[in-house]
């Protein structure tokens, strides 16, 4: 079991919320950074506060397989190996399926989903080379297990990363190779994922009723020390809100039962 009290942490969507919290609780285990996001402003501000020996920072745009394969490069030339790999960049849309434009779909895919898909067929074949422990998160949400009307595009992207980590947990486990997986499914944590969506005109409401419930919910730095502390203990499944489990299996107790699902919003707001 990896402790990831050294090493090496790549982090994407590293400049905000979850993502910085998961470099500030790597760093403080004493483990060095690769911190990579598209917002080079809010980067450069944590690159000060790590200074260059400690944290290499890039802008990388996760939607980019070019970009995110040369960010590797860039990684292994510095450091010379990766304990850690957080797959974390991700946006919130909010929209109904035929009002969001085709356009804006692949968009949100291809940074939650191709994003992360990219990180690992950038990172794990020189992890795996290397033949060491180590371990990748994929930071997917609850909207990864259920489904929320007027977020399509999301949910879809999150039901994906929670189908390629599951299916790079078994093909790890076949070849006996010596990296763990684990898939993030938070509920609502204090970040500006709801304020930097976007949305239809007929959806702002959701985007407002999804950041009154992120701004409730528990803090990126609590969020990300579960997070440390459930995969250190080989947890594949990280939740942060165990509660929601409870819609993870009235689900599967509606396909046993139920003709068809209907919709029920989770009482007083939500993370998604
Ligand atoms: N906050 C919540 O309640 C919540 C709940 C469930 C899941 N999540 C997931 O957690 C992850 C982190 O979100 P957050 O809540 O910290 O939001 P945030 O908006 O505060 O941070 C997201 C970061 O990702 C970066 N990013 C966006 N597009 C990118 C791209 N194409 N390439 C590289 N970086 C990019 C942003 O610049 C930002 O720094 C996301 O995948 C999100 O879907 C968050």
């Amino acid at each position: 079991m990896m402790q990831f009290d050294g090493g090496v942490a790549v982090v994407t969507g590293a400049a905000s919320g979850i993502g910085r919290a998961l470099v500030r609780e790597a760093a403080r285990r004493g483990m060095s950074i690769a911190a990579a996001d598209i917002d080079a402003s809010h980067l450069a501000t944590l690159a000060g506060e790590f200074g260059p020996d400690r944290c290499l920072t890039a802008t990388v745009d996760v939607s980019n397989e070019d970009r995110v394969n040369q960010f590797a490069d860039e990684v292994w030339a510095r450091f010379g190996r990766v304990d850690l790999l957080c797959n974390n960049a991700g946006v919130l849309h909010a929209g109904g399926v035929c009002e969001t434009s085709s356009e804006r779909w692949r968009q949100v895919v291809e940074i939650n989903l191709f994003g992360v898909l990219y990180g690992v067929r950038a990172f794990l074949p020189p992890m795996l080379r290397r033949g060491m422990a180590a371990h990748i998160i994929n930071t997917a949400s609850s909207a990864g297990l259920t489904a929320t009307p007027l977020l399509g595009p999301y949910t879809v992207s999150k039901y994906g990363v929670v189908a390629l980590s599951e299916t790079l947990l078994f093909e790890l486990q076949a070849m006996q190779a010596p990296i763990g997986v684990s898939v993030v499914c938070p509920g609502a944590v204090a970040t500006q994922v709801a304020r930097n969506a976007s949305a239809t005109p007929g959806a702002t409401q959701v985007t407002e009723w999804l950041h009154s419930g992120v701004a409730q919910g528990m803090t990126a730095t609590r969020c990300a020390e579960i997070i440390f502390e459930q995969a250190a203990a080989g947890r594949f499944w990280i939740f942060t809100h165990p509660e929601m489990l409870a819609e993870v299996d009235a689900r599967t107790q509606g396909m046993h039962e139920a003709p068809a699902p209907i919709y029920v919003p989770p009482a007083g707001g939500s993370g998604r």
